[in-house]
């Protein structure tokens, strides 16, 4: 049996992070695996992108549940059942219930079009270009109740450049999101980055020659 560590995908769109984690996790040695894609709304890019890969996907259309517990409990219920480990959240524009995720505590990432904790939230690239900033970025966090705020597991720098548009500076930072999510998730499936606390925290760990170090990026 695979001992890779199965992970469920939340999505609610187009669905490029999950193609970038499909494209990853199609690599024998990748320590991670898909079990399950669900969508919050129906028909979007991003089921047929798990589809096609032959990826259990399921859309949980929020609107057609009474309340936010109702829905969640229908989305945990898809991620129990298909023995999901991890949940990554890619492009999913629900906020959470604390309840949710507190049961996921550790074990429920985010990725974010900036370098946190500076311009959380949404139209971040306009407040990005707006503000001056001359560097933005992304970052992959652990999930907390407050939204974007949860300790950072990894980041990468993306440079504004002169006459950058929302569209030109959003490009730019998603080709960066596609490789900062991939390596984000493979720490986590070795267990390099756990949750301690407030703090994502980087466990030693031993090379081929026997050697203690602190995996960096
Ligand atoms: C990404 O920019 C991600 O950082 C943000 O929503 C966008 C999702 O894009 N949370 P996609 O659906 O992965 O293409």
């Amino acid at each position: 049996m695979s001992n890779r560590i199965r992970v469920g995908i939340l999505i609610s769109g187009r669905g490029s992070n999950l193609q970038a984690l499909i494209d990853a996790c199609s690599v024998a040695e990748y320590p991670a695996e898909i079990a399950v894609v669900v969508s919050n709304v129906a028909d979007v890019a991003g089921l047929e992108r798990a589809e096609r890969a032959g990826i259990p996907a399921h859309a949980v259309a929020h609107g057609t549940y009474a309340s936010r517990e109702s829905f969640e409990e229908a989305v945990d219920a898809l991620l129990g059942a298909a023995e999901v480990r991890l949940v990554c959240l890619a492009g999913f524009m629900r906020v959470l219930s604390d309840a949710f995720v507190e049961k996921w505590r550790g074990r429920l990432v985010n990725i974010h079009p900036s370098l946190l904790p500076a311009f959380k939230g949404l139209n971040v690239h306009r407040r990005v270009l707006q503000s001056g900033a001359r560097i933005s970025g992304c970052s992959v966090h652990f999930v907390v109740p407050e939204l974007d705020s949860g300790p950072i597991i990894a980041q990468a720098a993306v440079p504004v450049l002169p006459g950058d548009t929302e569209d030109a500076l959003a490009a730019r930072t998603l080709a960066s999101e596609h490789k900062l999510y991939p390596l984000a998730l493979r720490l986590l499936a070795e267990g390099r980055v756990v949750l301690d606390g407030e703090r994502a925290v980087y466990r030693q760990v031993q090379n081929a020659a026997g050697e203690l170090f602190s995996p960096g990026l």
